[in-house]
């Protein structure tokens, strides 16, 4: 599909995987000795005719990288030991589910492109994120290694079943946890569009049927038929028509000397509750009356192009603080928000407060709750990509 650039990330897949034939060639003896370490199971799959392709093996080089990779930008909210659920209902990045179920695509695209809505935004270059495509689809293979899963062959074709009766059940069995509306409210938003573009039928099924090991996620082939978690699986996916991906193009970001925004005015007279948080209604209003001050964007990146409050610059929560204060007085009042609510704005003002900035807050009510409110937001210059179009 044109709107993963799908061109590029199949040469790049094939390029570096390892062609099973030529591995058990015996005069390549190094990766037959890999070959041969890997659980007898997969290698039955993957010669097989409709398994799932040969997945790569990092050398020890990448997975340094992509390890360090996860540490830099997965951690705050997905957790140390891929646990999730450290900030904002992060899912598991370890269940054996996912990853027999999710690789390379499920898990690939996520992390590259984000969920529009939630709080995982999208890490490739591409859309303005810091990963290159060799490090997102490293950092994939990095979460395969770490999870132990063998891959199950996973079908694109669709799953048919009674949509009418997917939705009753969907209501009964699901909705408290995944919302209404497939919003996601202690679970991933599964009825996101941009979910549903990345996560095939059976995918989905997979993951009704078996769960999400060490999560609240059961598996609901012990509790309900196939027929029936094949109409929900119908009814999810029905929730998806009419969805086009917007393709951001990049816009420049802000240089040091546009930082202070109303650089001759006074400054905010805040009164932050918790010693830390500053209101929507509050900031507004000082944005208003012209008052001088810095806004921090601390999402990843990408998010910052796709939708921001005017006057914000990107300082991300894996920034470098030493080297990035130079360029910030310490004198003009920092305001900084994510869309996490608060954990990524959180994690920044902390660390400029060990610098000696006295001046901080956090927007207490997030980017999104500042949306809801009717505060306004700069929107990425967005072209509109229409299925099966290719720019
Ligand atoms: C600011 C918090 C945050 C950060 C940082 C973050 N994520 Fe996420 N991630 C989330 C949330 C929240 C979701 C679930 C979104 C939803 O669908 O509701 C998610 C979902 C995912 C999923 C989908 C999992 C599934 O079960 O389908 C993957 C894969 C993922 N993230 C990978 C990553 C990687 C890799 C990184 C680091 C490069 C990262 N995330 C950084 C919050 C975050
Ligand atoms: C008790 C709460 C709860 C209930 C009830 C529940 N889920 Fe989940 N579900 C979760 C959680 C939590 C996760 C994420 C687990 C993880 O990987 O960390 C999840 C994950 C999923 C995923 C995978 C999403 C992805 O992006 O990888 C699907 C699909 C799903 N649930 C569908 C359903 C359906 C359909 C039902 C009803 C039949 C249901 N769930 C009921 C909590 C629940």
């Amino acid at each position: 599909m044109t709107i993963f650039c799908g061109e590029k990330i199949k040469r790049n897949y094939s390029k570096g995987d390892i062609n099973l034939a030529n591995v058990l060639r015996p005069s390549n003896a190094l990766l037959y000795l890999l070959v041969l370490a890997a659980p007898m199971a997969a290698i039955a799959e993957e010669t097989e005719e409709e398994g799932p392709s040969p997945i790569r093996t990092l050398t020890a080089e990448q997975s340094e990288v992509a390890a360090a990779n996860y540490e830099k930008y997965c951690v705050l909210c997905h957790g140390a030991e891929r646990q999730g659920y450290v900030n904002d209902h992060a899912p598991s990045l370890r269940s054996k589910s996912l990853f027999e179920s999710g690789i390379p695509h499920a898990v690939l695209r996520t992390l590259s492109y984000g969920r529009q809505g939630t709080a995982m935004g999208g890490y490739l270059d591409e859309v303005g994120g810091p990963l290159t495509l060799d490090e997102t689809w490293d950092l994939t293979y990095w979460l395969f290694e770490q999870s132990g899963a063998v891959r199950v062959a996973i079908s694109t074709e669709a799953v048919l079943g009674d949509i009418e009766r997917g939705e009753i059940l969907y209501q009964q069995e699901c909705s408290l946890c995944h919302g209404e509306n497939g919003e996601g409210v202690t679970a991933p938003a599964i009825g996101n569009p941009s979910a549903l573009a990345y996560n095939s039928d059976e995918f989905l099924r997979y993951a009704i049927q078996h769960g999400r090991d060490g999560t609240e996620m059961i598996a609901f082939s012990e509790k309900l038929s196939a027929a029936d978690i094949d109409g929900i699986t119908a009814f999810i996916r029905s929730r998806a028509s009419g969805w086009n991906a917007p393709q951001t193009v990049l816009r420049e970001l802000p240089t040091p000397d546009q930082y202070v925004i109303n650089k001759d005015g006074e400054d905010p007279d805040f009164e932050l509750t918790d010693d830390l948080y500053v209101s929507a209604a509050d900031l507004y209003k000082a944005l208003q009356e012209k008052r001088k001050m810095m806004l921090l964007d601390t999402r990843v990146t990408s998010v910052w192009q796709t939708a921001h409050i005017e006057g914000s610059f990107t300082l991300p929560y894996y920034s470098d603080f030493d080297a990035i204060v130079v360029d910030l007085p310490k004198d003009v009042m920092v305001v900084a928000y994510c869309s996490c609510p608060r954990a990524a704005a959180e994690w920044v003002v902390q660390e400029l407060r060990k610098r000696d900035y006295k001046k901080t807050a956090v927007l207490y009510e997030g980017i999104y709750g500042w949306i809801n409110l009717g505060y306004p937001v700069m929107h990425g210059d967005i072209r509109e990509q229409i299925d099966g179009a290719s720019l």
